[in-house]
């Protein structure tokens, strides 16, 4: 229980160091929260500030969640729990991911708003099973190559978060209990519940027939 509070503390943390607030803020002194979308992400930021913030922000939100999951493993071998002494045991990596995104969308240091954490929901998947986070890229990348709407490919790849980490780990760990590959699956489905939620203007929009197609030139100077 403590190596779990210690993990979600810092991954809340961790999170909440939000890649785009930081790198605008340093590079143009602006706030991206109140340009584009208003969101507080890497589509937003390149929308509205260049490729070159956006890379930094691609760069910043993969490494939080993957460093998020490192630590809370590491926290947990530290502390001597057991959860981690099978390498494709996920559970507390599921909880580092959790928290981090609560982070991202809530941090602590701006004024709880923050962006919609898809970059780090996937950056999480990247520390747990580099496998389901591939396969819920290229599902990200078709969608957005056939419908051009980033936030589609982000809601139908969080939709399958919970499908995919249930096939890879029954493919992998079968041997694991059910109850657990459902506790992992549960967690998952969580986090893509949640990245889901955060997309309701952009559900909005795409039924409105308004919402904005992916370019890679900004629209700001
Ligand atoms: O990462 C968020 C993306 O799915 C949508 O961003 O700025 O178009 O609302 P945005």
């Amino acid at each position: 229980i403590l190596a779990i509070l210690i993990s979600a503390v810092l991954s809340y943390l961790l999170g909440s160091f939000n890649s785009s607030i930081l790198v605008v803020r340093l590079l143009k002194h602006q706030d991206i929260r109140e340009f584009g979308s208003h969101n507080a992400g890497l589509t937003n930021t390149l929308r509205c500030f260049g490729k070159g913030c956006a890379a930094l922000t691609l760069v910043g939100d993969l490494a939080k969640g993957i460093v998020a999951v490192l630590l809370s493993k590491g926290i947990c071998e530290l502390l001597g729990t057991g959860l981690t002494a099978q390498n494709d045991v996920h559970f507390i990596g599921y909880i580092a991911g959790i928290f981090a995104i609560l982070g991202h969308v809530f941090p602590i240091y701006y004024h709880f708003k923050g962006g919609k954490g898809v970059l780090v929901g996937v950056s999480v998947f990247l520390g747990i099973d580099w496998k389901v986070f591939l396969c819920l890229i290229v599902i990200f990348a078709v969608v957005l190559a056939i419908s051009k709407y980033v936030s589609l490919g982000s809601i139908i790849a969080a939709a399958c978060c919970p499908v995919v980490t249930f096939l890879f780990q029954f493919w992998q760990r079968g041997d694991l209990p059910m109850w657990y590959l459902w506790l992992n699956t549960g967690l998952a489905a969580l986090m893509g519940a949640w990245v889901i939620y955060m997309h309701r203007t952009n559900i909005q929009r795409l039924k409105a027939g308004n919402e904005n197609k992916f370019s890679f030139h900004s629209k700001k100077a």
